[in-house]
């Protein structure tokens, strides 16, 4: 996909709802009592794997439109052991969250993934389940795993070793299933993205929880729920970036999910004194929502400290290209993190970036940009089947003086389907 320079970027939008919400309101609504309904809900290479797989597992998920689906809960203890795999494709919040539930569920269950996932870490999730009296086991760290479910569960206190949503949420889920509770995850550093724990507690379960520890009790039962999706920050990221680094932009995304556990990018581009105004604030699925009014600006470089990673560790390739049309030298530090995700990200940004004349290098745990204030020159990236740099390859040949040819471009579709039709619906050249 070749992605030619652009002028500004102009008009009104609303972006898919939060894929992150999707994927949590498809599982607890597989094991809630009656109908769930889902509202917003953006359909993509990850959502569809959630589908699939609670499909699976005996549940009907009924569409209601395009952009809704029904789900009929099957009670806490009600799904059905497949007899084949469960595919959970490209993505790693469906195994890490899955495999907390299936721990309370009769019989074995397999779950499998891509290349991509297949290479990512899994004994993070088994070996708390394993202390809480599991039997899970890993392919030398990695998927297939191999849950047998059915063992009698019991509460434990867990410092999470690595700063993932993924890990304390399926911890949490294998908490409603565990002895008397509660079951504790201590964060050590920053919290993660909380939805599970706003999703469980709309669903009434019993759920404390504070920046540095989240605590869930045994359910009896969960409670069906309609929720309307809030969009993604993380799809509408690569827009504000677009439309901060464009001169004359001036656009509009409506619906945002503002939930301040996922909105860390914002405090960033703010202190680079980018210009993004909030309105209509509201609430979206018992999270906070607005509207995001985005002007040009010229950015200054900042320093991204380990304590911020987690608000915005999908956001971390976007703000390579942010900070590499800043002025000064930019930094990111404590985001080994991301060399755990679809792709290393930190491998593959900086790869990315410096082939497009961005002065980016690498450390062990993030990068260091030093920023020119102008256009970088564009040529030819690999997205390396990562959507999120498929997205960022995009916005660079926007940004760019010469445009950028994508290659696997296509990986947009396991977050954002629609991604280069809705960029062109508001691109000015
Ligand atoms: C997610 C959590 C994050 C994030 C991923 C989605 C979630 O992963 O990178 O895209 O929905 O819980 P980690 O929790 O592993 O950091």
């Amino acid at each position: 996909m070749k992605v030619a320079p652009a002028a500004a970027l102009v008009g009104d939008v609303a972006v898919p709802g939060t894929k992150s919400i999707a994927h949590r309101a498809l599982l607890l609504g597989a094991i809630a009592d009656g109908e769930s309904a889902i509202r917003n809900f953006s359909r993509s290479g990850d959502t569809e794997s959630t589908i699939a797989a609670v499909r699976s597992l005996g549940v009907d998920v009924l569409d209601d439109g395009p952009e809704d689906v029904r789900v009929h809960g099957l009670g806490l203890r009600g799904l059905r052991a497949p007899t084949e795999p469960i595919d959970c494709g490209n993505a790693g919040t469906l195994m890490r969250l899955i495999a907390g539930i299936l721990a309370g569920q009769n019989g074995t269950f397999v779950l499998t993934g891509d290349a991509s996932l297949a290479s990512r870490p899994m004994e993070r999730i088994a070996e708390p389940l394993r202390q809480m009296g599991a039997r899970v086991e890993t392919t030398e760290g990695h998927a297939p795993i191999t849950v047998h479910g059915g063992a009698r569960l019991r509460p434990i206190s867990y410092e999470l070793p690595v700063a993932s949503a993924q890990v304390k949420s399926c911890i949490l889920l294998a908490g409603l299933y565990a002895g008397e509770g509660p079951t504790v995850v201590v964060e050590r550093g920053a919290q993660t993205r909380d939805h599970t724990e706003r999703l469980l507690r709309m669903m009434g379960a019993r759920v404390q929880s504070s920046p540095r520890q989240a605590s869930v009790w045994p359910a009896e039962r969960l409670a069906a729920t309609t929720v309307e999706l809030p969009g993604d920050f993380s799809s509408a990221a690569p827009l504000i970036v677009a439309a901060t680094l464009l001169a004359g932009s001036e656009l509009r995304i409506h619906g945002v999910n503002l939930n301040p556990t996922r909105t860390g990018f914002l405090d960033v581009l703010e202190r680079m004194s980018a210009r993004i105004g909030v309105f209509n604030r509201r609430t979206l699925a018992g999270e906070p929502a607005g509207d995001l009014d985005v002007r040009s600006a010229q950015l200054v470089a900042t320093s991204i400290e380990p304590d911020e990673v987690p608000s915005l560790v999908d956001e971390l390739p976007l703000f390579a290209l942010a900070a590499g049309m800043a002025r000064g030298q930019s930094s990111v530090r404590g985001a080994q993190e991301l060399r755990a995700k679809e792709s290393d990200r930190i491998e593959s940004v900086t790869i990315a970036m410096k082939a497009l004349g961005i002065r980016i290098s690498a450390s062990d745990d993030g990068f260091g940009v030093r920023g020119v204030a102008t256009r970088p020159k564009g040529g030819g990236m690999d997205s390396a089947g990562d959507h999120r740099l498929a997205m960022l390859g995009a916005i660079a040949g926007l940004v760019s003086r010469e445009g950028v040819d994508v290659r696997d471009a296509e990986a947009v579709a396991i977050s954002f389907p629609g991604f280069f039709d809705l960029l062109e619906s508001v691109t000015r050249r």
